[in-house]
Parts: structure tokens; sequence; C-alpha cells
């Protein structure tokens, strides 16, 4: 049985148990859902070893991977499958009779914001959880990697609790996922830790368990922390938090250089070497969107106030806040730019993803740059090497262009959004030929401005002195 003083322990404290489990080799593992995380994580336990049975509720999704063709960008997923695929270890379905047997049942689905609401939307990780509740044994394990809103853990189990097997005793382990779209491969096969929640008397031989499903991983050297079910789930939510607070709070610094004529890009580098601050995640521009980080701030904020703890996590709306205001800050310069309106002025947007390796389009600040400045009267063109069918879909108003030079064509302000290479790369001399108006915004502060600036652009970098003097200085002491 586990103390409770093994809660928060790393894999030093591991229990012998766990030792033993983990030399038994190869298990038959499901995985629910087949999105970003899921099929990642499926195709990465399949190249460790084990059999994968990955469920979707969406056929075409399921028959996409099975023919070794992923449903979206993420890099080396295609070459993983096809290494994959002629060891016979991993079956992409619809039919979840086929995870029967299986010894580790993974729910992967998503936890999207709710409709209406900033709460996260849980009914994809209840429908799983009944879902797999009939094929569950007593020496089965249930391991949860959605990112979950407190309490969730806890409940999931109580309700396949009610739908598995009269004789089964549910075991559940909340273990989340911390994968960044782009390295995801990467970040599976060599995560920065494992995170366990583990809670009630099987917990020992949970711990064992999961051990052997990543062997590989811990026999690397991977540390593993064990908590608590509330605390696990917290970790993904609070790191999320503090990824988004870290990029706010640099954001909010660029706020006051461009009013008062600093250089963002400076205090980053000067204050990251503090190594109790660190560099990274204090990328200075349009700011942060994809599917997780927005959504997990507020579905954080929405759980902490239902528990009447509001207080707590009132800062992480100010996070918001500023992370919009960023947004917003764009379509201002593009007119400050242009003569101080939109209407007519032709904007080449470079980047439709959230970030560069990725073509999801999720609260993506470049699409939602986009669509203001076009609502606003600005003929919007925009361009990117993955995330055009993406983009068209969910923002059809807008117009495409077939290449960042057809983007560029004539443009009056070329605005780059996303740090795809081709544009952080992309010749200033030859584009400088195609645009009507040498004027680019560095919305990611990614492009080497003196080039741009001898090139003969006119180039404004968010947070930068060069953005700053283009705009009304605030105070009267210049
Ligand atoms: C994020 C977390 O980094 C992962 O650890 C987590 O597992 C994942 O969410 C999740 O919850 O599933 P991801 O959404 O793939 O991963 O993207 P990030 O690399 O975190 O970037 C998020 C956004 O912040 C992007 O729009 C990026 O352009 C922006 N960003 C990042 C900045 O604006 N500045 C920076 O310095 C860094």
């Amino acid at each position: 049985m586990l103390t409770h003083q093994q809660f928060g322990t790393s894999v030093d404290d591991a229990p012998a148990a766990a030792d033993a489990e983990q030399a038994r080799g190869p298990l038959r593992i499901a995985v629910i859902g087949t999105g970003y995380l899921g099929a990642v994580h499926a195709a990465c336990m399949a190249y460790q070893g084990h059999s994968v049975v990955a469920v979707d509720a969406d056929a075409g999704k399921a028959a996409a991977l099975a023919a070794g063709r992923p449903p979206f960008f993420e890099p080396g997923l295609e070459e993983l499958l096809a290494e994959v695929a002629p060891t016979g270890r991993l079956t992409f379905t619809t039919d979840y009779a086929l995870t029967a047997g299986s010894d580790v049942f993974f729910l992967c689905v998503g936890t999207p914001q709710q409709q209406g609401g900033y709460a996260a939307d849980t009914t994809y990780v209840y429908a799983a959880a009944r879902s797999v509740a009939p094929y569950l044994t007593s020496d089965s394990l249930v391991v949860g990697k959605s990112t979950v809103p407190i309490g969730t853990a806890a409940a999931v189990r109580d309700t396949m609790a009610a739908l598995a097997p009269a004789e089964v005793t549910v075991r559940l382990v909340w273990n989340p996922e911390f994968l960044r779209e782009g390295v995801a491969i990467q970040d599976t096969l060599h995560p920065d830790r494992f995170v366990y929640g583990v809670q009630g008397p099987t917990a020992e031989a949970d711990i064992g368990l999961l051990d052997r499903v990543y062997a590989t991983s811990l026999a690397d050297g991977t540390p593993r922390v064990v908590t608590d079910y509330v605390t696990a789930e917290m970790v993904k939510t609070a790191a999320n938090s503090f990824l988004a607070t870290k990029i706010s709070f640099i954001n909010a610094m660029a706020e006051i250089c461009e009013s008062a004529g600093g250089d963002v890009v400076k205090l980053a580098e000067a204050i990251g070497h503090d190594e109790r601050i660190g560099r990274k995640f204090l990328g200075a521009g349009v700011g942060f969107g994809g599917g997780c980080l927005p959504k997990d701030i507020r579905a954080f904020r929405a759980r902490a106030e239902e528990l009447g703890l509001g207080q707590s996590l009132a800062f992480l709306h100010e996070v918001d806040g500023i992370n919009q205001r960023r947004r917003d800050r764009v379509v201002d310069l593009v007119a400050q730019l242009s003569g101080g309106g939109h209407a007519g002025v032709r904007v080449a947007i470079l980047g439709a993803a959230f970030k560069p390796h990725s073509d999801d389009v999720r609260d993506s600040p470049a699409l939602s740059i986009a669509a203001a400045l076009q609502d606003r009267g600005a003929h919007v063109r925009v361009f990117d090497p993955k995330a055009m069918p993406n983009a068209k879909h969910v923002a059809p108003q807008l117009q495409y262009a077939a290449d960042m030079w057809d983007a560029c064509a004539d443009a009056d302000v070329v605005a780059v959004l996303t740090e795809w290479p081709e544009f952080r790369t992309a010749d200033p001399v030859a584009l400088a030929n195609v645009v009507r108006r040498p004027v680019i915004i560095d919305g990611r502060n990614a492009l080497p401005g003196s080039a741009w600036t001898a090139a003969g652009w006119t180039y404004h970098a968010l947070g930068r002195a060069a953005a700053a003097s283009a705009l009304p200085r605030k105070d009267s002491h210049s």
C-alpha cells in the first residue's frame, strides 16, 4: 500500500515492486482518441515494443492513420507510422471491442473550451471512460492523459466503476502529457518527466504497471514524480499557466518598450541570463495561441472559481488580456503605418498556424489578426507553408495566396506572424521587388532586422525601438 509519504517522490523512491514489473516486457495497450496526443502516443508506444490498438470515433481519421497518413501535420509522424507498420504492433480502428484484453487503456481525447464559456468540455473524457469500462478487468489499468479540471480523475474512476463488470476493481492513474506540437515525437519518447497521479488500494501495483509501459524512457533516466490525483491534474494546468504567464510577462514588457523606447529582445536576453529566470518562453511578439495554452488558463480559472478560489487565479485573466492586446497592437500598427486607416490597405499575412512546424490553427494569433484586418476593410492575403487547408476551413472569408511571393505581391504592409524558417530566411532584396511599399512588421522578433533595413525596408518589430519610433510617445519627457 502506498503511504502518504510516497506522494511527491521521484523515481529514486520507486517501490521494489515497480522494478520487478518493469522487467516483464511489452504490453497490450489501448489508446482512446487519435488526435495529436493519441496518434503520437500510440505510434511511440508501438515503436517502443508494445502492441497497440488505437480507437477513434471518427472512421475517416482511423482509416487515414491505418493507411499511414496522419490527418494533421506533425514532423516525423508519417515516417514513424511507416517504420512501425511492418511490425504489426499498431492497429487503428473505430471498434472498442478490439481493446478487449488490453493491459493498459490510455484516455487521450481532447478537452476543448466549452461553447459559450471558459470551462473545459470534458464530454469526450467521460464518453471514452464509459466506452472502455465494459472491457476492464482487475488486472488492467486505465491511464488518463487528457488535460482535465481538478476533480475529474476521481469522477472518471467512479463513472467506470458503475459500468465495469461487477467483480472488477477499477484501477486508474492520471498521467498528464506535456508534449509540444511540432516536436511531439521527441517529447513522447524523451519526456522531461513523468507524473503519475495515483490513489487507492492498488496504487503501488498501478505504478509498477505504468513503469512497464514507460520502461524504455525510465531506463534512460527520465524522472518520475508520484502524486495524488488532484496534484497530477494541477501539474498540467499549472505548467501551461506558468508558460502562458511567462509569455505575457515579456509581452507586457514589450508594451512598455514600445512606448518608452526600449528593446524587449535585449531585455529578454539580459534577464534570461539569470538562470532563475531563463531565456526560454521569453519570445515577445503576437503571443500564444493553439489548442492548449489559451483554453487551459481559462479552464483553470473557471474551475478555481467553481471551487470558490477565483482570487488565486485572477491574474490569469490579465495574462489572457495581455495576450489578446498583442493581436490588437498589430491591427493598430498596420493602420499607423498606412496613413491612419485600414480601408483598402493591402496586407500580406505570412503565417496562419499558431506556431511553426504545425498545421494547427486553433486560436491562432495570425488568423485572428488577419480576420480583424479584413473586418476593418484591409485587403488581406494569407500564406502558410502547412496550415492552408485548416486555415481555409476555419476562416473561409479570407483570401489565400499560392506562396509567399504571391501573398506579398503589391502589398502595402507585410506581417510575419508565424516564424516559419522560409519566412525567417526570406531574401529582403528580392521581396522588396514584389511589394508596393517595403514595410514589414516582424510579429515574432524572428527576422534579421538590419538586413531588411539595409534592403530598404521600413522594419517594425514588436516591442523594439524601431517599432516604437513609428508611434506617438505617451509621455512628455522625450
Ligand atoms: C503547450 C505546452 O508547451 C506543452 O508542454 C503542452 O503539453 C501542450 O501545450 C499541451 O497542453 O498539450 P503547444 O501548444 O504545442 O504546447 O505550444 P508551445 O510551444 O507551448 O507554444 C504555445 C504558443 O506560445 C505558440 O503560439 C507560440 O508561438 C507561443 N510562444 C511560445 C510565444 O509567443 N513566445 C514564446 O517565447 C514561446
